[in-house]
């Protein structure tokens, strides 16, 4: 049963356009840590959108405590600001900065607002980014072919790479950020139409290379304009920068918390606490551990927690959510902990494909 406060809280957030995804699970989270340290927090929301969950923590924090929201998107940030402004939560100070999660740690850093007591990824974009024809990531409406989560901080947009890279740079994409399986089939049609203007003649013409596909739950552009849009906004590198430096933010005790959508996100959410938490970092084969490493983080809930049937019914969006949290522990921070889970197969090939594409494009 979905008590009055959150039933009205869901009908404002539909009205704005997105509802939080596992807004009940965060906020227990949090909960629990108010209780458990007994005075005011600091909170970090690095992907703050619409401000749904930032405005769900800041109303069960003590007087006192910090909410603090991070968003690419000035559009996003925005609106947070007038949410956040909204009455009811007076007692707790709130600040909100335009920014990559990737530049979090030294944002807070040159703020004096490190260490802190909870920090919170929802991985992606919101819906009203992706409803929005004209920010260029819908294929239902038309719209240019942008998908800038910042528009104004320049950058390659989805028509520079549609338009410009070569038949197997753009498959690489769809393979890789997509798992497209028809990625060089796509590739060599888009290729073959340029120049691309708009978002619905990318989706049609990515049908047709398909052949619609018949009886697919999604539609057959669906992968590709994921992969564009991360590719776009290099996702990959900004989750291989922004979670180690969330961690190295959190104070002892603290908690950091995930939610992701696809399985790319999924396993690197995964791999990257399972890194922390590990008890050595010496290579298997050696018999005696010298490595004197102390776990990073205490992985408490190691299976994710999913939005239950309730949620998915009501917010079908949420569907293929994933959180994952972990508590940070009082052993000093390590870089090498992360070493391999930085250079893993997908990050580093990303790395490097993003490197050509963004010198081809420009
Ligand atoms: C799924 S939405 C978050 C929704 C939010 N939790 C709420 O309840 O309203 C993800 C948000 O993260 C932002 N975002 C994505 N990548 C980001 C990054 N690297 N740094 C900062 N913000 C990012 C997007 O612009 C989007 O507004």
């Amino acid at each position: 049963m979905m008590d009055g406060a959150s039933e009205q809280s869901r009908r404002v957030e539909g009205a704005l356009g997105h509802i939080s995804v596992m807004e009940r699970e965060v906020v227990r989270l949090v909960t629990a840590q108010a209780v458990e340290q007994g005075r005011p927090l600091r909170c970090v929301d690095l992907t703050l959108g619409l401000a749904g969950h930032a405005r769900a923590v800041a109303e069960i924090l003590p007087a006192g405590s910090q909410v603090i929201g991070f968003d690419r998107d000035p559009a996003a940030l925005e609106r947070a600001k007038a949410r956040m402004s909204e009455p009811g939560i007076e007692g707790i100070q709130t600040l909100f900065i335009q920014a990559s999660f990737a530049e979090a740690e030294e944002c807070l850093r040159a703020r004096g607002m490190v260490p802190v007591d909870f920090v919170l990824f929802d991985l992606g974009l919101n819906s009203t980014q992706l409803d929005a024809g004209e920010r260029g990531f819908s294929l239902m409406s038309s719209g240019p072919l942008d998908m800038r989560m910042d528009p104004e901080g320049g950058g390659v947009t989805a028509g520079d790479l549609l338009n410009t890279l070569d038949a197997e740079r753009l498959a690489d994409i769809f393979w890789l950020l997509g798992e497209e399986r028809y990625s060089r089939r796509i590739a060599r049609a888009l290729v073959k139409g340029r120049p691309w203007q708009s978002t619905l003649e990318v989706a049609e013409a990515i049908s047709r290379a398909v052949g619609g596909r018949k009886g697919a739950k999604i539609h057959p552009a669906t992968r590709c304009f994921q992969a564009l849009r991360m590719a776009v906004n290099d996702e990959l590198g900004a989750i291989r920068a922004g979670l180690p430096a969330a961690g190295r933010i959190l104070r002892a005790g603290g908690v950091m918390a995930v939610i992701s959508f696809h399985s790319l996100e999924h396993r690197l959410v995964k791999t990257f606490f399972r890194a922390g938490a590990r008890r050595c970092l010496c290579p298997e084969e050696q018999p005696v551990c010298t490595c004197r490493f102390e776990p990073i983080f205490r992985w408490e809930q190691r299976r994710e927690q999913r939005p239950t049937a309730e949620e998915t019914a009501d917010n079908p969006r949420s569907r293929s959510a994933a959180m994952r949290w972990a508590r940070r522990t009082d052993a000093p921070w390590r870089e090498d902990a992360f070493a391999q889970w930085e250079s893993s197969g997908i990050l580093d090939d990303w790395q490097r494909l993003e490197a050509w594409c963004v010198r081809r494009s420009q």
